[in-house]
This record gives C-alpha cells, sequence and structure tokens, in this order.
C-alpha cells in the first residue's frame, strides 16, 4: 500500500475518535469578575436547589462559567482563601472543567482557565448520556500531593476531607445554579481511571466526583 493511502487511511481512524486531540491546541480562557449584589437571595436559592438531567448543548456564557467556577471555589479574601472551605487551607480539591473543545484546569488566582487537553473528553466524564451533549461537567480532583510537610494523614482521612471539600464546592455550585436558573446534578459516576489517564494526572491526584451543568433543556 502506498504511504499516501495509509496516512489518509490513519487521518480518518484518528477523525473517527471523541478523544482524539484537535488539531488547535485549546488556548487560556480569562475569566470574568463575579457580578456583586446580584441572584436570589440565599433562603430562595435553599428552596429551588435541585438536581436537572435535561440540559441544552447551549454553550455557558462567559459571564456564568466565570461566576460558576468562581462560586464553587473562587478567591473571595484578599489572603487567597475560598468560597469553599479546606482542611488546615491545602486547597487540596482542584476543579477541573470538561469543556466540548477540550479540558481546562481552573486557576482561582489567575482567574483563569488553564489548558489541560485538547479535544472532547466528555464521553470519560461519566456514563450517562446528558453528560456527552452538556456544556460544562466539572470534575473535582483531589491532590494528596499537597500533604507533604508536616503530619501525614492516612489515606482514607485524605479521602474522606477529600469529599468533605468536595461536597462544600458542589453545594456552593448548586446554589449558584438555582440562584441563575441553570441545570446541574452532581455525580459520583466518572470513567475515573480512563479520565484520570487522559488527562495525565499523578499518583497522587484522586477524581473524587463530578457535576454537570447548563441551561436547562
Ligand atoms: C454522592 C452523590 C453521588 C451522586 N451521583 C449521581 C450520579 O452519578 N448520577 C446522577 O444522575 N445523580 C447523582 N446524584 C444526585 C442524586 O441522585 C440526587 O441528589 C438525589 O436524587 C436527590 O435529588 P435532589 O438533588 O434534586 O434533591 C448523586 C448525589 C450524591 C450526593
Amino acid at each position: 500500500m502506498k504511504p499516501s493511502i495509509c496516512l489518509l487511511i490513519l487521518l480518518g481512524v484518528f477523525s473517527l475518535s471523541p478523544f482524539v486531540a484537535g488539531s488547535q491546541p485549546v488556548k487560556p480562557i480569562q475569566l470574568e469578575k463575579p457580578g456583586e449584589g446580584k441572584g436570589k437571595t440565599l433562603m430562595q436559592a435553599l428552596q429551588e436547589r435541585k438536581s436537572s438531567r435535561e440540559f441544552s448543548e447551549r454553550p455557558l456564557s462567559l459571564p456564568h462559567l466565570s461566576e460558576l467556577l468562581w462560586a464553587a471555589n473562587g478567591i473571595n479574601r484578599a489572603d487567597g482563601k475560598r468560597t469553599a472551605p479546606s482542611a488546615v487551607n491545602k486547597q487540596m480539591v482542584e476543579l477541573y472543567v470538561v469543556l466540548p473543545e477540550g479540558v481546562y484546569r481552573y486557576d482561582a488566582a489567575a482567574s483563569q482557565l488553564a489548558p489541560v487537553v485538547t479535544g472532547d473528553f466528555r464521553r470519560l466524564a461519566g456514563v450517562q448520556e446528558f453528560v456527552y451533549t452538556a456544556p460544562v461537567n466539572l470534575v473535582f480532583v483531589a491532590d494528596f500531593g499537597k500533604w507533604k510537610e508536616g503530619r501525614i494523614p492516612p489515606r482514607e482521612d485524605l479521602i474522606g476531607m477529600a469529599a468533605i471539600e468536595t461536597g462544600c464546592q458542589v453545594q456552593n455550585v448548586y446554589l449558584y445554579c438555582a440562584s441563575e436558573g441553570l441545570a446541574t446534578v452532581i455525580r459520583a459516576s466518572v470513567n475515573k481511571e480512563e479520565l484520570a489517564n487522559a488527562l495525565g494526572l499523578t499518583a497522587d491526584q484522586y477524581i473524587v466526583a463530578a457535576q454537570t451543568v447548563g441551561y436547562p433543556k
């Protein structure tokens, strides 16, 4: 077979793969400042908090995406502390953001989404159909490597703390979504191993859960 035909076949095979890296690497996304003094009251948001599993495919606007991430775990004080609490302020649970064009890591200090990998990885972000078409899937990743100094808790304690910290961020997202009329659901169902490999996570990094967000269908 001619080398040019082999190349065409290879290109064809790879273009069918949903996980293949796109030709254009994704660029950092600069996030906007969260709006102040807007939204429903806390009591209204609590009244309306719920899980939804029907999402429009429409991308989230930049203001909504920016506020969503800030609500989840943004910096809310001059000393760099966050909207969600963390054990010994280690801030070990990081947010990975799966968008249709690539996966990013939320850099709260830079108010930026830093590219991790290019391509559509939504098939690895869950097992329910809506995950594959929703515009945003958040993945909560604990980095146990942040516990390097002093007394290092046993792994089962670290997993427990990671789950609590994730739960705090998840509820922040739920309340923001209730306030803005967005749809969301927390999910324990994630293809943890495959997704960790695709994102190049280290042995210290542990996927806790995921959360799908979008406009209601
Ligand atoms: C730890 C945890 C894991 C969950 N995993 C999933 C999931 O994988 N898929 C899903 O559709 N919902 C998942 N849920 C959402 C629950 O089904 C939902 O919260 C529950 O039915 C109550 O509904 P509500 O959130 O509207 O009050 C999960 C909730 C929690 C707290």
